[in-house]
């Protein structure tokens, strides 16, 4: 079944869904950005796990307990340094978002919100990665999954999803 997708401009470790992706790199031992609040906020128990996992290549992703957090479990994917879209990032961005996706059908989740991976510091143009995003996203078919959150932290971003999301219904 195809997802239902909604953007929505929310604090990704407040969402009480069946799991958040986080936007990590290759070792699982937190960083910055979205990673940094996630792993704040689901507490020591997270790094615990996500250190006997041994890292994730770029498009990859592993699942964890979401521990203190409100989602029961973070998906966590690595994705794409941008380094000018030669590289192959469209594909591993394209990735990121279809084996995160799996992952959360497997474990049997229902809602599952993403933040816009590569959109931080990993510098991917925002409105370059959110179409990837999206289609990424729409082209997927689970049984579990029947809701997806693109969570944004600006307004500029939501706009931009919003839209995609508009001219893709
Ligand atoms: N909720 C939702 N979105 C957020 C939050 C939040 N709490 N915090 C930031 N964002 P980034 P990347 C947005 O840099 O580019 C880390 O150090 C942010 O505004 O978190 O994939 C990792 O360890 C942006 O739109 O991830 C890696 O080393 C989006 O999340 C590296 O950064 C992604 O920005 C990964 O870089």
């Amino acid at each position: 079944m195809r997802p239902a997708l909604r953007a929505v401009r929310v604090d990704i470790t407040t969402l009480a869904v069946d799991a958040i992706v986080n936007a990590a790199n290759a070792s699982l031992l937190g960083g910055g950005g979205v990673d940094g609040a996630i792993h704040r906020a689901a507490g020591p128990q997270l790094l615990a796990e996500c250190r006997a996992l041994g890292g994730c290549p770029t498009g990859q992703a592993r699942i964890t307990a979401g521990y203190r957090l409100p989602a029961r479990y973070v998906i966590h994917t690595v994705g794409p340094v941008w380094r000018g879209g030669g590289d192959g990032e469209a594909a591993l961005l394209a990735d990121c978002y279809r084996n995160s996706l799996a992952l959360a059908d497997a474990a049997g989740c229902a809602s599952v919100a993403f933040p816009s991976i590569s959109t931080g510091v990993y510098g991917y143009p925002l409105a370059l990665a959110a179409p990837v995003a999206v289609a990424s996203v729409a082209g997927s078919s689970g049984r579990a999954v029947r809701e997806v959150l693109f969570c944004c932290f600006s307004v500029a971003d939501l706009q931009c999803y919003e839209a995609l999301l508009a001219g893709a219904e």
